[in-house]
């Protein structure tokens, strides 16, 4: 047993869908989320920027005694997991392999869509473990930018989602794929409307939910589930605590138990 806190974080609120994910299977988890808002978004950035902040976040989240770290962003997951765990000797995990696991294990016809961030989608971490795992698999990749702010604005129906959706997901429709990634911790949001113009017989995966299985076995395998009755919320924001407040209802149920400033750099 070990009570100390899981390490989330996300280069901005977004991981917090993975946070609600990760509440509703493990309730009596403490979480301490961490979200870059000063450096927001990653999507865009080079490797090595990406690499360097998720370096300041983990060693943080170390210093707070967590007992593991999950990487929520999948910009820091594709760019950046394996450089922090050849600099961190605690368990880490990020939310590529568990989204890929799942995409294998539904699709029918072997054709697999992967949305993602610019930094995600350029580095093929999706494509490259889905065809790795099966040479069968083809793949086609979506960077859509425009979903993070049309998420963070709460703008996830209507005409305007709608179209921007219509837009990145064309040549989805015309193709044999029946399973979709949602490779970006804001994509979730959109879920309804994604499913709306991809039709009902393509699969959704959320890389966030996905990712609690492999949470789950790295806390068996290593001893570390909390027995606390019930776990508790702690935020931590680069920038102003008062945007994040206000937004972070969108993205997880739970409560929060308090939200904080803190000096990465
Ligand atoms: N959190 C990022 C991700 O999941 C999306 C936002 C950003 O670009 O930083 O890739």
């Amino acid at each position: 047993m070990d009570n100390r806190p899981i390490g989330v974080f996300d280069s901005g609120i977004g991981g917090l869908t993975v946070v609600d994910a990760i509440t509703k299977s493990l309730p009596n988890e403490s979480i301490l989320y961490v979200g870059d808002t000063a450096r927001v978004p990653y999507g865009n950035k080079s490797k090595a920027r990406v690499q360097e902040f998720s370096y300041d976040i983990a060693h943080w989240l170390k210093e707070q005694k967590c007992k593991m770290i999950v990487v929520a962003c999948n910009t820091a997951s594709s760019l950046a997991l394996d450089y922090l765990k050849s600099n961190f000797d605690l368990p880490i995990i990020g939310v590529i392999s568990p989204g890929v696991v799942k995409a294998l294990k539904v699709t029918q016809t072997n054709a697999v869509g992967v949305l993602g961030t610019y930094g995600t989608i350029r580095s093929d971490a999706y494509g490259k473990r889905l065809k790795s795992a099966n040479s069968k698999i083809s793949v086609l990749s979506q960077a859509c930018p425009l979903f993070v702010p049309l998420a963070e604005e709460g703008w996830v129906e209507g005409d305007v989602p709608k179209s921007v959706a219509t837009h990145y997901l064309k040549q989805f429709k015309s193709s044999t794929i029946d399973t979709v990634i949602l490779g970006c911790t804001h994509y979730p949001l959109l879920k309804q409307i994604i499913g709306d113009v991809l039709g009902s017989t393509v699969n959704l995966v959320d890389s966030g939910e996905a990712t609690v299985s492999s949470l789950q076995s790295v806390l068996t395998e290593n001893n570390l589930f909390s027995d606390e009755s019930s776990g508790e919320i702690h935020c931590f924001v680069t920038d102003s605590p008062d945007t994040f407040e206000s937004l972070a209802s969108r993205f997880v149920n739970g409560k929060i138990q308090s939200i904080s400033h803190i000096d990465l750099t």
